[in-house]
């Protein structure tokens, strides 16, 4: 325990002007009266000079969220910052009301494919009680499995399959396996749960023309749910606080099917389009690429599952710069994470720079658990 203490000290003694920046912050960006807002101020300060900490009030909490992510320098579909439903669970005291309320939370977000963004909060730190991990990087992920013949699921799983198999888990062994639910309370060992599959859409690919995937049962899931990263608001610390957006097509087409380290597709792609694979200088790989990028936006399309294409979010992108402009913010961004990992150069954000400073209230990785 002493390295939890000394993390706890050290955070002590920036809470307070923390606490006061964030509050005047948010005191002006919801028009607060100017003597409302100096006397939440003050009880903060006093808050924490009496218990070590504060606790953010209900639309604090939300506004705040919302600014994390307004302040994700890696996030292109920040236009959509101020809808974020946020879900207060900071009373959530157990493994099983932490897996029940991401079980709403995925209804929620899913809507039966017309997907919401929304943040699930779980208790701070900081304020003297054990705090939740969520062992999974997102609360929808396919395992990875090594076998004697190469990976068969996701390869950016085999770790955490392997853990999840050390605590007791099975999986059935096919490319898209879901893995449960990984809910740590405190150092206790974590509890696992198997996600229903009423809350795990999914959407299988097909192109509209040609057949990619021969035998192979190419699918994603709808939602991505990031739940390993740290949301800090006002030097509060929130270790579980899992969010979601919809997806960007290139995420699923260029990276977590494409890549090579993934799964890999683009060689059994080429095979079925009956592309040349004898030379680089074919383009296959870009051939390969485009048509598994046009089969993610077809499938979700059909499927009646909320996407955008990497054109579109890099317009909607463009309003958010121009909308930050007007409410006289800057916007900070990591250029290398914006750019669209398919033709960046046909998007506006591919010619422009950006400063990747780090803004509070944020969304920051912290170290695995396991
Ligand atoms: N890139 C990650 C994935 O492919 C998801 C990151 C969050 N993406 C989002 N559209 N909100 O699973």
């Amino acid at each position: 325990m002493t390295s939890t203490r000394a993390t706890d000290l050290g955070a002590m003694s920036a809470l307070p002007s923390e606490a006061g920046s964030f509050l005047a912050r948010y005191a002006e960006e919801t028009g607060m009266e100017q003597t409302a807002a100096s006397a939440r101020i003050r009880e903060a300060l006093d808050a924490i000079a009496a218990d070590g900490t504060y606790r953010h009030r209900p639309d604090e909490l939300r506004h705040g969220a919302r600014m994390a992510w307004r302040n994700a320098n890696r996030c292109i579909g920040r236009l959509f910052w101020n809808r974020m439903h946020v879900f207060d669970e900071r009373g959530a005291s157990s493994e099983t009301e932490v897996f029940e309320a991401l079980l709403r939370h995925l209804a929620f977000a899913t809507n039966g494919g017309e997907i919401r963004p929304a943040i699930t909060i779980l208790p701070p730190a900081g304020e003297g009680r054990a705090t939740f991990r969520i062992w999974n990087h997102q609360l929808l992920r396919y395992a990875g499995y090594e076998r004697p013949d190469g990976i068969v699921g996701d390869p950016a799983s085999v770790r955490f399959t392997k853990v999840c198999e050390r605590l007791g888990w099975r999986g059935e062994g096919t490319p898209f396996d879901l893995l449960p639910l990984v809910v740590q309370h405190g150092n206790k060992t974590p509890r696992l749960f198997d996600i229903p599959r009423s809350h795990a859409l999914e959407v299988p690919l097909t192109h509209p023309d040609r057949d990619l995937f021969g035998d192979f049962p190419a699918k994603w899931y709808a939602v991505p749910v990031i739940s390993d990263m740290l949301l800090e608001i006002g030097g509060v610390r929130y270790p579980a606080a899992p969010f979601n957006g919809w997806y960007m097509g290139t995420e699923i087409g260029s990276r977590n099917l494409g890549d090579e380290a993934r799964y890999d597709l683009l060689p059994l792609i080429a095979a079925n389009l009956g592309l040349d694979t004898s030379s680089n200088a074919t383009l296959w790989k870009d051939r390969a690429l485009l048509e598994l990028n046009a089969a993610v936006l077809h499938s979700y399309r059909r499927a009646g599952v909320a996407i955008v294409d990497h054109h579109t979010a890099a317009q909607q992108f463009g309003v958010f710069e121009r909308n930050e402009e007007k409410a006289g913010r800057a916007v900070t961004g990591r250029w290398s994470w914006l750019i669209p990992p398919m033709s960046p150069s046909a998007t506006a954000v591919f010619h422009k720079s950006y400063d990747d400073r780090i803004e509070s209230p944020q969304f920051s990785h912290q170290e695995a658990p396991y």
